[in-house]
């Protein structure tokens, strides 16, 4: 294992003012997302749909790495050009996700899967540029879940998973989600939140030191400490920034190189203004990084303008730009709400 080269991919990745961009949804949550514009869900419409983020004019002042799908990795633009040679050429790091998805376990809930063939699969992943993987593991929230065994084997697998990514030379982002919006369950309280991210940090950082993971050389994409999106109290954005870093500061070791946070189905600008206030609490006194990995909250707004068509796609971009802007802003405590009139 070269630490040293993990280590300098996982700063570059959370350099300052920069963040990563999430865009490895499979191809049948690509099709959801096609699907919400009218577009069908074939092979051009999601590489059309990636090459619109892609090519943004100066993308990369804002952000360092993309998160790809399988078929983003193998796949070239419209002008015949592997998106990862694109990526890399403007200084983006491609990223690959790794895991296959959830499988359900006897009580309901779900742990993630795809760790068999993960060796060879990292191998190739990384002869075809990828530096840097995910891996997803999900807890839903009701008053008894999640259970121990939902905790410990989400744990062990994401620990198995990251040490066989830095044996390949490439950079693990470990992403315990815990869902604000699950179906049915999404009425917890921020404080209930609180301990369920607790506890999913807590287990996965021993089972990580278990493996003998190096966490100079990996992130953590962790879901902010909010509460469900249908319960009655919700908390103010002082709130969900304060206790997020604090339980992040009373669960995440220093070594660790940054952390990434998802946004989870918090609006555009929520994710933004949470992620801002974290820094400006902070004000530089955390021992790592925090940006961001956002998936729907930078996607969304230019996905909904662009609607397939050519004619929006500069004004697409533009709202795209604009909020890789704020939440780059954000990620140095530098972000206002007057950004958004503009
Ligand atoms: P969201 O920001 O849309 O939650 O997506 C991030 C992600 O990678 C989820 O796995």
């Amino acid at each position: 294992m070269n630490t040293s080269e993990l280590a300098k991919i996982a700063s570059k990745l959370v350099a300052k003012g920069k963040g990563i961009l999430a865009a490895d949804e499979s191809t049948s949550t690509a099709g959801k997302r096609l699907e919400s514009i009218g577009l069908e869900n074939n092979e051009k419409n999601r590489r059309d749909m990636r090459e619109m983020f892609f090519t943004s004019k100066d993308v990369e002042e804002f952000i360092s790495g993309v998160i790809l799908y399988d078929e983003t990795l193998r796949q070239n633009s419209s002008h015949d050009v592997p998106f990862s040679s694109m990526l890399t050429e403007k200084g983006i790091i491609p990223g690959i996700k790794v895991d296959e998805g959830l499988e359900e376990t006897s009580n309901g809930e779900k742990v993630t899967k795809g760790l068999e063939n993960l060796s060879p699969r990292l191998e190739e992943y990384y002869n075809l540029g990828a530096r840097f993987a995910k891996w997803r593991a999900v807890y839903s929230i009701t008053d008894t879940l999640p259970s121990e065994n939902c905790y410990a084997e989400n744990a062990k697998r994401l620990a198995k998973y990251a040490k066989l990514c830095q044996e390949a030379g490439i950079v693990p982002i470990v992403e315990p989600e815990v869902l604000m919006d699950d179906a049915n369950r999404n009425t917890h309280s921020l404080e209930r939140a609180d301990e369920v991210v607790r506890t999913a940090h807590t287990h996965l950082f021993n089972a990580l030191k278990e493996e003998g993971v190096y966490l100079e050389g990996l992130l953590l994409k962790p879901s902010m400490v909010i509460a469900g999106k249908n319960a009655e109290v919700q908390a103010t954005e002082d709130q969900v920034a304060s206790w997020t870093y604090k339980a992040l500061l009373d669960t995440v070791p220093e070594e660790v190189a940054g952390v990434v946070f998802l946004s989870g189905g918090q609006s555009d600008e929520q994710a933004t203004i949470h992620l801002d206030k974290m820094n400006k609490i902070a004000a530089g006194n955390n021992p790592w990084a925090l940006t961001f990995s956002y998936g729907r909250a930078l996607q969304g707004a230019a996905l909904s303008t662009w609607k397939g068509q050519q004619i929006n796609l500069a004004t697409a971009q533009s709202v795209f730009m604009h909020r890789a802007k704020c939440n780059s802003l954000a990620a140095k405590g530098e972000y206002s709400k007057e950004l958004e009139a503009a």
